[in-house]
């Protein structure tokens, strides 16, 4: 699938990955600006945080326990479309997904 990142100011980034790839990986290893992804993966620095677009936000679905608790310390102000990237895996359904990079990481 492929997955846009849009940047505060309005840029966008294209990226396509294997299906099964994690969001987070998926903007680190294409150099993404605005993913910090400091823990790595592990739902706990909340510097991987995007607001998923409203129109496929249902069906990227809502953050687990330990995310939503992680997602009370992101950088930039949580929405209810907030998620970490880290916790979303990519699949065929998401291909053309939108998600805004926040402002800030840290
Ligand atoms: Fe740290 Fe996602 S990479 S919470």
């Amino acid at each position: 699938p492929t997955v846009i990142f849009r940047s505060p100011d309005g840029t966008e980034r294209k990226v396509t990955a294997e299906s099964g790839t994690v969001l987070m990986q998926a903007a680190v290893s294409n150099g993404v600006e605005g993913i910090v992804a400091e823990c790595g993966g592990n739902a706990s620095c909340a510097t991987c945080h995007v607001y998923v677009a409203e129109d496929r936000s249902e069906l990227v679905g809502p953050p687990g326990d330990v995310e939503d608790e992680m997602l009370d310390f992101t950088a930039a102000e949580r929405r209810p479309t907030s998620r970490l990237s880290c916790q979303i895996q990519l699949s065929d359904a998401l291909d053309g997904l939108v998600v805004h990079v926040p402002e800030e990481q840290v």
